[in-house]
């Protein structure tokens, strides 16, 4: 149920209850972080692996310090520089953490939302929550309070906050006293980081450099029902009748498509809506033209670009 009350959306995550809220990311799932039975009705509401942690979302650095045993100055600083906003620091985790939050890990990932709504929760609630993407595991993330709406079994309540204006998830770094590592790529990327931090380049996608691979770093993801891949090409002659394509370029006359915004911050922000939009007209394909654009933004979008065609 859709609401706009953010006091008895607080009041709700008091008594423990799994509640969904805005970020300018993604909507999150959220539940008291500090309470393990909340956070395993997240788990179960999600159908999540137990092994695959949550983000903790706070509002304040204090809020952060306490979930864990380090404060690396690189963590000072990347949180001084990008909070709040779409990064999420992986560090030592504290004993206030319940072990179901890392999936039974001995780091915590946190974030400060950058929503004036998922802030006021917090506040309100008075503590950190944990938020994974609001979707059924391996689904598309919801950009909309309409697309979390009905979609749990037991309903629960979505604080309307509008549609997010990010679009694609956290850049997920791991950080210690050395330096910083990309986890999963985001919109704040590699170069942005090593503006302010030492950066240990690793490959996102198969996260073979990674100390921990990110246990939710799966290939097969972000996924709508309908069959999706790239198109190969943008013509007429490639693409089926009952295809519909996600196009960048002019789509070719009398074909199906859903027409992209041209610039990176845009497509992100309208990718998984039109995921959802694409998979609602019931076409036995879904076809993405490749973005071929350089920067962190289309690097992350190709990223969930090449989960969401993945095959498996
Ligand atoms: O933008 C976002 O990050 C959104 C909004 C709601 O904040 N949240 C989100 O959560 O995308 P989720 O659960 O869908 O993705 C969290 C990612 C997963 O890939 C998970 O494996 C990784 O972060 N992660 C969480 N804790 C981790 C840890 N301790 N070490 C490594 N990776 C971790
Ligand atoms: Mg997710």
């Amino acid at each position: 149920m859709i609401t706009h009350d953010i006091e008895a959306a607080a009041e709700s995550l008091r008594r423990g209850d799994v509640v969904a809220f805005p970020t300018e990311t993604v909507y999150g799932l959220g539940a008291s972080a500090l309470d393990t039975h909340a956070v395993d009705k997240v788990f179960a509401l999600k159908g999540r692996p137990a092994n695959n942690p949550l983000i903790v979302h706070v509002s304040t650095i204090e809020m952060a310090q306490e979930l864990v045993t380090s404060w690396p100055d690189h963590a000072a600083v990347l949180a001084e520089q990008f909070w709040p906003g779409p990064l999420t620091l992986v560090l030592p985790k504290s004993d206030a953490v319940p072990n179901n939050v890392t999936g039974g890990g001995g780091t915590v990932a946190i974030r400060m939302p950058n929503h004036p709504i998922a802030l006021e929760l917090i506040n309100e609630f008075g503590g950190p929550i944990v938020g994974p993407s609001a979707n059924v595991s391996g689904g598309v993330s919801p950009t909309a309070a309409a697309h979390v709406d009905g979609a749990f079994t037991p309903d629960i309540l979505v604080i309307e906050g509008g549609a997010c204006t990010t679009g694609i998830e956290s850049t997920v770094v791991r950080v210690t006293e050395d330096c910083a590592q990309v986890l999963r790529p985001g919109v704040i990327g590699v170069e942005d980081l090593a503006n302010v931090v030492p950066v240990v380049e690793s490959d996102p996608v198969s996260n073979t450099a990674a100390p921990l691979p990110s246990p939710g770093l799966l290939t097969k993801h972000y996924a709508p029902g309908t069959p999706t891949k790239f198109a190969d090409e943008v013509a007429e002659d490639q693409l089926g009748a009952g295809a519909v394509l996600l196009a960048i370029s002019p789509a070719p006359a009398g074909q199906k498509s859903i027409q992209m915004p041209t610039e990176a911050g845009a497509y992100a922000a309208r990718l998984y809506a039109a995921l959802r939009e694409a998979d609602a007209l019931n076409a036995d394909l879904i076809l993405i033209e490749r973005p071929t654009g350089i920067g962190p933004i289309w690097d992350a979008v190709r990223d969930r670009l090449r989960r969401a065609t993945a095959a498996g």
